[in-house]
């Protein structure tokens, strides 16, 4: 497992204008942000009603989910398995630094490198683990965009993403939110507590049983 530091190094190019698809993606945070703590997301993780919540994204990716979160008040913790993946989040939250308005976002931020199998079902708690592994592409699915083709060529399939929900479940405080295509069955086929729905994807929500939670408290 190896932590990375993200808020202490610095590079010192032009976030906005670089080439690798990491930074390309970053792009589109800032209208993610700006709509704010009733989007699905963010209602699926609980920011709407307590805002410093601490948040294991299991499957960190572009890490774009997370930084919504973090932005949104989270504390968040991102773990990637491929090393190409998360050494480009890396490099890419390292030259976010240089937008003072992110500058606190980031301090917020962790990235550990690692299976996220080998960080869930331990000592360590979070009160909400996010899970988004990669759906298998169908046919009659539109190709996505180019910042998920370029992931998925990368980090592949994913063909083993239902065992990560058991040790999501043992590491959540309060809840476990799973980001999935519209159509598609739950994960490891355990059907939600509730779910949120949005234009052309869904997320499933799994309580644990803490008081105030759940669909009817929103
Ligand atoms: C669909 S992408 C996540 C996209 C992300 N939500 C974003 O906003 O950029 C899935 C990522 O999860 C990673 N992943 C899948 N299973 C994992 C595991 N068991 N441990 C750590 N990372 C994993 C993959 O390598 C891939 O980069």
């Amino acid at each position: 497992m190896t932590r990375l530091a993200l808020a202490t190094e610095r590079a010192p190019s032009s976030v906005f204008s670089d080439p690798t698809p990491a930074l390309r993606i970053l792009d589109g945070l800032a209208r993610r942000i700006a709509a704010g703590h009733r989007q699905p997301l963010a209602r699926a993780v609980g920011l709407h009603k307590t805002r410093n919540l601490s948040v294991c994204d299991a499957t960190a990716g572009w890490g774009l989910d997370g930084l919504v979160l973090a932005a949104l008040g989270a504390r968040v913790t991102l773990v990637e398995r491929r090393s190409a993946v998360a050494q480009a989040l890396r490099t890419s939250v390292q030259r976010l630094q240089d937008e003072p308005r992110l500058r606190e976002t980031l301090m917020r931020l962790e990235l550990i490198e690692a299976d996220a199998r080998t960080v869930l079902g331990g000592a360590r708690h979070w009160d909400v683990v996010y899970l988004d592994p990669m759906y298998p592409q169908t046919r009659r699915r539109a190709l996505p965009g180019k910042a998920l083709q370029t992931l998925r060529a990368l980090a592949g399939e994913d063909a083993d993403a239902d065992a990560l929900l058991a040790p999501a479940l043992a590491s959540a405080r309060r809840r476990v939110v799973v980001k999935r295509p519209r159509r598609a069955p739950p994960l490891a086929d355990r059907a939600p507590d509730f779910q949120v729905r949005a234009t052309q994807l869904r997320f499933d929500v799994y309580l644990k049983l803490h008081a105030g939670d759940g669909p009817c408290a929103d």
